[in-house]
């Protein structure tokens, strides 16, 4: 990981091996299309001749994607694959970077929005020389809260006015190399006018077919040496949809299993505990659910109301 000079407060480098590595033990389920949608899109983008780009010009098409969905559900690991799969079949000279938000909002008037300023400057500069940019704008919401329900201090907002005027400058002649990748769990947190800058606006669900939670579960319980029965499979297939758990979630469930059969005083039953875990376990979207009641004092969000 490199993080730029001090002038560009926030702009960090994630290098292939990096990102490989983060990658190396995981495999998503339930993304599949998405990821195949997202990667012809970006490879469209990326490969596009004159022509091409004269079309994205009539519908000002930048490759600008915001993906949203409830924590937990794979959005950042999805970014993670598909940059992955860019760099090896479309083209190796495309980085990947990220904005360490927590850096880049600064206390002092104005320098968040001159610490972003600089971030996409210094973009631009490595976007010459046929160079492409994969740049993943993380938690979204941290910084571009809707106007209307924003307690944020005035740099925070301007920090907000800067990206959508840095999404603007973004042009489908110059710009087909800069592909842009916003991420939010709260998208009707994220103010209208940051949502509609995106080009495209993906929900990132991975609600797994009965198919795809088999397999799922299959793979999470290889490691213990546990093959799920027929019927064990489905009970947990009718927990797993009324209880309405995320992809991550299960994973986690396993996690306890797996310190469970570790750290166990005694040995435990796999298919009984996993049972106990799936009707008792934390669900990522009730807490979110939860959250946003106090947050918007009851009323509940849609996505663009503001
Ligand atoms: N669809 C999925 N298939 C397999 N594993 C998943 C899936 N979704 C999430 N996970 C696992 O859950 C964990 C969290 O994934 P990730 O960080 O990509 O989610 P996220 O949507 O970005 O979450 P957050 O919104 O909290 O940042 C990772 O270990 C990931 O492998
Ligand atoms: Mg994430």
């Amino acid at each position: 990981m490199s993080y730029f000079s001090q002038g560009s407060g926030g702009l960090v480098q994630l290098t292939h091996g990096e990102i490989q590595q983060k990658i190396a033990q995981q495999k998503l389920f339930g993304l599949d299309e998405l990821q195949q949608y997202l990667f012809r899109f970006c490879k469209i983008m990326l490969t596009a001749n004159r022509d091409r780009i004269k079309d994205f010009s009539i519908y000002d098409l930048t490759p600008s994607i915001l993906l949203y969905c409830p924590p937990n559900t794979g959005k950042t690991s999805l970014c993670y694959f598909l940059f992955d799969r860019l760099k090896r079949e479309v083209t190796n000279e495309i980085n990947f970077y990220t904005v360490d938000i927590g850096r880049m909002l600064d206390p002092n008037l104005g320098q968040s929005s001159r610490n972003l300023e600089q971030i996409f400057q210094d973009l631009h500069e490595l976007c010459k020389d046929n160079s492409s940019v994969f740049l993943l704008l993380d938690e979204l919401d941290s910084f571009c809260m809707s106007r209307s329900r924003a307690q944020e201090n005035d740099g925070v907002r301007r920090a907000m006015t800067t990206l959508m005027q840095e999404l603007d400058k973004l042009s489908p002649v110059t710009h087909n190399q800069f592909l842009v990748f916003g991420i939010t769990n709260v998208p009707y947190f994220v103010d209208p006018a940051v949502v509609r800058r995106f080009s495209i606006k993906k929900l990132a669900d991975s609600r797994l077919s009965r198919n795809e939670f088999n397999n799922y579960l299959n793979y999470l319980s290889k490691p213990l040496g546990y093959k799920p029965t027929n019927k064990e499979l489905d009970k947990l297939y009718d927990l797993y949809q009324s209880r309405d758990f995320t992809a991550g979630d299960i994973k986690a469930l396993y996690k306890v299993l797996l310190v469970d059969v570790l750290c166990g005083e005694q040995d435990i039953i796999i298919p009984d505990t996993l049972l106990n875990l799936f009707e008792t376990g934390f669900l990522t979207r009730e807490h979110l659910a939860n959250t946003h009641k106090e947050l918007s004092h009851g009323k509940p969000g849609s996505l663009g109301n503001g």
